[in-house]
């Protein structure tokens, strides 16, 4: 396609180095899209002749055919995506085929290519998010009265709900979708047209290609454009994030199926045996969701190093954008499935989510908190009579609210009865019922919000 100042052909080590078909190939239908646009613009503005341009477009629908039905071939010589499908073309109708390369450079097309699969990329992430936070909805109302032990510094801190504990994940994933979203409105420009790095000559019109692509309109400055890969950064890193809130709830899956804690029984569709000991059941897929998110960091990082210190516009440095971000996407894809299927089909220990809850002193805060308030002792003060009650119940091996009231009264002659009512891991997360708080009716509140948000209320 380019040898004509050329005395001999690039070498294999050339040719294998300056493949990107392994992997572009993936581009191919928004590549035959892109070249539909450009060729019946071409057409319209009388740059090729009108029969010309129905001979390129048919071609490129045969092509796209094909490749639908038997995947794309793989010829390093011919480089990558671009090359490829024109020289199919050329095979298909002839010279006339030359004529789609006008007033279009490899650099605006894989720009346009590639910001074209990314917000692709971007609205599968939405969409899978949106299924994810459904589940997490429903879950979550289900266990919006399920006590658990809270924890900080992965010590038994104060109870909350499961339901409220689902619905911290449930933000996260809201944020992580409105990340996508926020950048893909950042990918409406069209890049092509740019051309090599200064536009063309040729009266080209760029709202029309834009418009017929889905763009609001061509991008502003052709340097800026063909050299610019932010749309695909800003994927990563969107990804990056959302990859580790799933990390994290991946490893709280793992945690809660282990022996020990025994809050939850992953389903067996997302659970592996081992092949020597027949007890065990493996959350392999939670794992793994774990794993990815290193993968996908380190897919962000790749890109960022690429694309640091190149001067303007166009560099080959470039084409190593796809393979981290068509390795991200794929292992979001992934990983957001899992997780779906995970949180939709477990079965949650409620019993011994709440004996753990019971087992830790965990409403010692609510002791204290109830000194304040009924005995009007200073917020120190309380802490200082709880640290002794928590002492005693821990000498005695009993909960808290076990304990013997003439012996709480040795502790501090202030406590009475009524403080029964208040040391119970119900009464503490009813309590908690500040905005956004885990009580109960808080996290059904949240839930009722959540449906509306996403447009599945009933
Ligand atoms: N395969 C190339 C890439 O992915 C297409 C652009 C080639 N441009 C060039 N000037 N050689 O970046």
């Amino acid at each position: 396609m380019w040898g004509g100042r050329f005395a001999g052909g690039p070498s294999a080590i050339m040719r294998e180095i300056n493949a990107s078909i392994p992997f572009d190939k993936a581009l191919w239908r928004h590549d035959i899209a892109g070249s539909r646009a450009h060729v019946a613009m071409l057409g319209a503005q009388g740059i090729v002749s009108g029969e010309d341009a129905r001979a390129i477009d048919e071609g490129l629908q045969t092509i796209a055919a094909e490749y639908e039905r038997n995947g794309v071939p793989e010829d390093w010589d011919l480089e990558d995506i671009h090359m490829t499908v024109e020289a199919r073309l050329t095979e298909l109708i002839g010279p006339v085929a030359g004529r789609l390369h006008t007033a279009r450079s490899r650099n605006d097309q894989v720009a346009t290519d590639f910001v074209l699969w990314v917000r692709d990329a971007c609205i599968r992430a939405e969409n899978a998010l949106k299924g994810l936070m459904q589940a997490l909805l429903a879950r979550a109302e289900e266990h919006a009265g399920s006590v658990m032990p809270g924890f900080t510094h992965l010590q038994t801190a104060q109870p909350v709900t499961l339901g409220h504990h689902l619905m911290a994940y449930f933000e996260m994933f809201t944020r992580d979708r409105s990340r996508f979203a926020d950048a893909r409105d950042r990918m409406a420009l069209c890049p092509l047209g740019s051309a090599a790095l200064a536009g063309t000559g040729f009266p080209i019109d760029r709202q029309a290609t834009a418009s017929a692509l889905g763009f609001d309109g061509p991008t502003r400055n052709s340097l800026d454009t063909v050299s610019d890969r932010d749309f695909a950064l800003e994927f990563l890193h969107a990804a990056s994030t959302c990859a580790i809130h799933l990390s994290r709830l991946a490893e709280e899956m793992v945690l809660w199926a282990s022996q020990p804690f025994g809050f939850v029984r992953l389903p067996d569709t997302l659970s592996t045996g081992s092949s020597i000991m027949p007890q065990k059941k493996n959350p392999d897929a939670a794992e793994l969701v774990r794993g990815h998110a290193g993968r996908i960091i380190g897919c962000a990082t790749s890109l960022m190093i690429t694309m640091k210190g190149l001067p303007l516009a166009y560099s080959k440095d470039m084409q190593d954008d796809k393979p981290p971000v068509f390795e991200a996407a794929g292992l979001l894809d992934l990983s957001l499935a899992a997780m779906t299927g995970m949180i939709a089909d477990s079965t949650f220990q409620t019993p011994r989510m709440r004996a753990a809850a019971e087992a830790g002193f965990a409403t010692a805060t609510d002791l204290a908190d109830w000194l304040v308030r009924e005995a009007g002792i200073p917020f120190r003060e309380a802490h200082h009579i709880t640290g002794a009650a928590v002492k005693l119940a821990e000498e005695r091996g009993l909960a808290l609210d076990a304990l013997p009231l003439d012996e709480l009264k040795a502790i501090d002659d202030r406590i009475n009865a009524r403080v029964f009512d208040a040391l119970s891991v119900d009464a503490s997360v009813a309590a908690r019922s500040s905005y956004g708080g885990t009580a109960p009716d808080q996290v059904r509140a949240r839930v009722a919000e959540g449906r509306k948000m996403l447009g599945t209320g009933e």
